[in-house]
């Protein structure tokens, strides 16, 4: 009873940023992503029935605390659609990210927790199950079972079945591609979970960010199909300072934003005015993702290497949904 599973993470052109029901994970909005091909998760899950608790190991080190809660509740779920309630298992999983830095670790963790511990204990869910049982785990996660571009539904039912991801287009579609700007890799002092609850419940500005939704997710729809970068960019950037804007006037109020997170969308858009087609995005971390074209990655990548406070610049091209290994 053993599987495993490898999924990338994925980074919201247009943002998820706020539930409307906690324990099923049902957002306030649709969102939509892009699969990123550097950075995933791989997990192997063993169901085994000498355990009397489940085990987590994150790259070695075994986890206790919230994030093996978080882990166990998962497997819960997955027990319960198995009929499976008495078995536990020892997860091994590996990141190839940074952990709870903004570089969307819960969404390839969770999304190779979900393949993995089904294919272990022996479900066969087809892509729309497995994205809504991921969906679960972590929000953004859902988003991560596909490649290429990807959106996530919203859905209106109360028991979460329309709410799931769909691709939009695949992964070869369109070379846009991607740098990850670090500048920080310790653990962010507000979750996503926590960041975008205080700001639902507290900020005055979020009834504007989500009055903003309808229009950026048809126009991002519209530059995708159209292969309109230019347009594509603009959008993506301008959802993500929505965003932002609203953790400012939440109570009490935070920024995910760090002295050389401005100092990076600076110079980013400084380079536009100089006429090189680049955007940045930024999720709920202080790190930043450039948006830019194959033909640009060499200028690109020299300008955000050369910022005083930038550790790493790794590039990366659009990436395939879960694989099983
Ligand atoms: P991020 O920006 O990295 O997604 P979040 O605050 O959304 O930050 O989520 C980080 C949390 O996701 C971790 O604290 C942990 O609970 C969970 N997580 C990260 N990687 C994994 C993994 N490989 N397997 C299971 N859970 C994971
Ligand atoms: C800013 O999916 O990490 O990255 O559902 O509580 O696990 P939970 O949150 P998570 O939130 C991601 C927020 C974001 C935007 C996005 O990825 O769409
Ligand atoms: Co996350």
């Amino acid at each position: 009873m053993k599987g495993t599973a490898k999924a990338h993470t994925n980074i919201a052109l247009i943002k998820y940023w706020g539930k409307r029901n906690d324990a099923l994970i049902l957002p306030t909005n649709s969102s939509l992503s892009l699969t990123l091909d550097g950075f995933y998760t791989k997990t192997t899950v063993e169901f085994r029935r000498d355990l009397s608790s489940d085990l987590f190991l994150l790259n070695d080190q075994a986890v206790s605390g919230q994030a093996y809660e978080r882990v166990s509740r998962f497997l819960d779920l997955v027990r319960k659609l198995s009929g499976e309630e008495n078995i536990y298992a020892e997860v091994n999983s590996r990141n190839e990210v940074p952990t709870a830095a903004g570089f969307a670790s819960s969404a390839s963790g969770f999304a190779a927790l979900a393949a993995a511990s089904t294919r272990a204990i022996g479900l066969e869910l087809s892509d729309e199950e497995l994205s809504i049982l991921t969906r679960q785990g972590s929000g953004s996660a859902c988003r991560s079972i596909y490649g290429g571009f990807v959106e996530w539904q919203m859905g209106e039912r109360e028991d979460g079945l329309d709410s799931r991801a769909v691709q939009v287009a695949p992964e070869d579609y369109w070379d846009v591609r991607v740098a990850a700007v670090e500048l920080s890799s310790t653990m962010k002092k507000v979750s996503s979970r926590e960041g975008m609850k205080r700001t639902v419940d507290t900020s005055p500005f979020y009834s504007g960010w989500l009055e903003a939704i309808p229009n950026d997710l048809m126009q991002l729809k519209a530059a995708i199909k159209e292969k309109d970068f230019e347009k594509l960019g603009a959008i993506a950037e301008a959802n993500c300072l929505k965003m932002h804007a609203t953790t400012l006037g939440a109570n009490p109020p935070f920024t995910y934003w760090h002295d050389t997170t401005v100092r990076v969308m600076h110079a980013i858009q400084e380079m536009r005015s100089k006429g090189i087609p680049v955007f940045f995005t930024i999720d709920a971390g202080p790190n930043v993702k450039a948006l830019y074209l194959p033909e640009h990655e060499e200028v690109v990548k020299s300008m955000l290497e050369n910022i005083p406070g930038v550790t790493s610049v790794t590039l990366s091209r659009t990436g395939k949904g879960i694989s099983y290994l």
